[in-house]
């Protein structure tokens, strides 16, 4: 009976934006494996990560060093880091520029393999997978938002966030119905048919999270997110990336230089020299 494929995308969609929606139809907020007991394993789990980008360089440009040799001056990007992302927690990160915060993330969230170590989601070890099955689950569990460029310039609003739906299967129509919800539940109706250059910073960001929510990630990666926007603003675009990813029982993991920013969170970590404090 809700068996139809072509129900999925609507049934995704956000809650509050549906209010037509037969109850049994709308999916629970918590997440599909939430079994109500204390102490849950957590949804991302680093291990001892170490990240050394020279060991991938050809050996000339590491100074003939065998792969792996540390020499003075050179520093990790990741030092023997470990972390864990509860299920629908939300984690600032803070620290210098250069001190492997976007490293960090990469490696959580699979766009890059670190050098030793391991990361598990949901207790499978990500770091192992295939590059194809890598990719899967970027698609199907992560969500990003980046400092800005993510939007396609071509697109407007509406196609940008339905896109993520179409690459993964759902047609023009399904695609874009969902994205009119999420536009309207974030107040963003009005930017529908705006193409990103005719935005400002601000709402790019916007629709920008709005793109990355309407998957239904398990976990959202935003790296400075606010970083090109002016203080008042990365403050209102965080708090509604906060708002809306808790809304969705989603968890955060989000870098930030902006303390106000990491506020939103409910826990802070600091990078230093790759070492997580
Ligand atoms: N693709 C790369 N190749 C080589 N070194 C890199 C690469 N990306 C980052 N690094 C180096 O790794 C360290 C951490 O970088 P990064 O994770 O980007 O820091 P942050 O995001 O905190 O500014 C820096 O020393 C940086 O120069
Ligand atoms: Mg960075």
């Amino acid at each position: 009976m809700f068996g139809n494929p072509q129900s999925s995308q609507t049934s995704r969609s956000p809650q509050a934006a549906q209010p037509a929606q037969p109850t049994q139809l709308v999916q629970p907020a918590q997440p599909a494996h939430y079994t109500g007991t204390a102490a849950p394993r957590p949804i991302l789990a680093a291990t001892d990560l170490v990240m050394d980008y020279t060991a991938n360089m050809p050996r000339a440009q590491a100074g003939h060093a065998p792969v792996g040799t540390i020499y003075p001056g050179h520093t990790l990007a990741l030092n023997h880091v470990n972390f864990q992302l509860a299920e629908g927690e939300t984690v600032a990160v803070m620290g210098p520029s250069g001190s492997g915060k976007s490293t960090l993330l990469h490696a959580l969230a699979g766009i890059i393999r670190p050098t030793s170590g391991t990361v598990t989601f949901r207790g499978t070890d990500v770091t192992h997978m295939s590059d194809a099955d890598r990719t899967k689950l970027r698609r199907s569990a992560f969500g990003f938002v980046f400092q800005s460029g993510q939007l396609l310039p071509e697109l407007p609003a509406i196609e940008n966030i339905a896109l993520p739906m179409m690459l993964s299967g759902a047609d023009y129509r399904q695609a874009t119905d969902v994205a009119v919800l999420w536009l309207e539940r974030l107040g963003l109706r009005a930017l529908a048919a705006q193409r990103p250059g005719e935005m400002s910073g601000g709402q790019m960001q916007r629709i920008a999270i709005a793109r990355a929510l309407a998957m239904r990630p398990a976990v959202v990666f935003a790296d400075e997110p606010t970083g090109a926007l002016d203080q008042t603003t990365g403050r209102e675009v965080m708090s509604m990336l906060i708002d809306v990813a808790r809304g969705n029982g989603a968890a955060v993991v989000v870098v930030t230089h902006d303390p106000n920013v990491a506020a939103f969170c409910s826990r802070t970590v600091t990078m230093q020299d790759g070492v997580l404090q």
